[in-house]
């Protein structure tokens, strides 16, 4: 359906402001933290491990919340719409857990969350303009890959870092859900390249965020 360049304008606008509140740590969970015990590693080793893990995480929420802004700005079906904005809320208090788990670490995001969050709008409004089909492949893909990704640093984390481990637990059961809402409203199967683009994508972006 057609749609006044205003609204157009709007959305852009809302997408510009989603971007600056996102990037600028602005955000709030509307769900608690899973964390029960915030105690933090007693060895510096384990603290920095868990400050690494947790600062891919919370660039990897940086990324989702660009995937949705993107996929949401140019969805065509107000329900395939809905059920991203709904997703991206879930997605929100990742960022927010992640965030004040990094505080607590004595830590940071990444520096590089504004490049992250440009690319990752960039793949949301592509996805989106091939088709709600294909946006929803796309987004049960993300998922799933973050699932097996998180599922990694549950093995990875510090047996004594037990918030973020209560974190990472809980987000990939969130992700898993919305991998299957995805799948649920009719997700294409991508081809395997595209697969293999998005896997190679997100270890680059693993790989700096433990660092920088
Ligand atoms: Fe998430
Ligand atoms: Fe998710």
């Amino acid at each position: 359906m057609f749609r006044a360049p205003a609204s157009i304008l709007d959305q852009l606008l809302a997408a510009a402001d989603e971007a600056l509140r996102t990037l600028s740590g602005a955000v709030t969970a509307a769900r608690p933290s899973p964390a029960t015990d915030r105690a933090v590693p007693s060895s510096e080793a384990d603290r920095r491990t868990s400050a690494g893990l947790m600062r891919v995480n919370h660039t990897g929420e940086i990324c989702a919340q660009a995937l949705y802004s993107g996929q949401a700005l140019v969805a065509r079906d107000a329900r395939i719409r809905g059920a991203l904005q709904s997703a991206a809320a879930e997605e929100r208090d990742h960022l927010a857990w992640c965030g004040a788990r990094l505080a607590e670490l004595g830590s940071r995001p990444s520096l590089l969350d504004p490049v992250w969050y440009a690319g990752s709008f960039a793949w949301g409004v592509a996805s989106g303009l091939a088709g709600d089909r294909w946006s929803l492949g796309f987004l049960a893909e993300t998922e799933a890959q973050v699932e097996r990704h998180l599922e990694g640093h549950l093995d990875r984390l510090p047996a004594g870092d037990k918030a973020s481990r209560e974190i990472v637990a809980k987000m990939r059961d969130d992700e898993a859900r919305h991998g299957e809402t995805g799948r649920s409203l009719g997700a294409a199967e991508l081809p395997y390249p595209v697969k293999r683009a998005m896997q190679s994508a997100s270890k680059v972006m693993t790989r700096t965020a433990y660092w920088v």
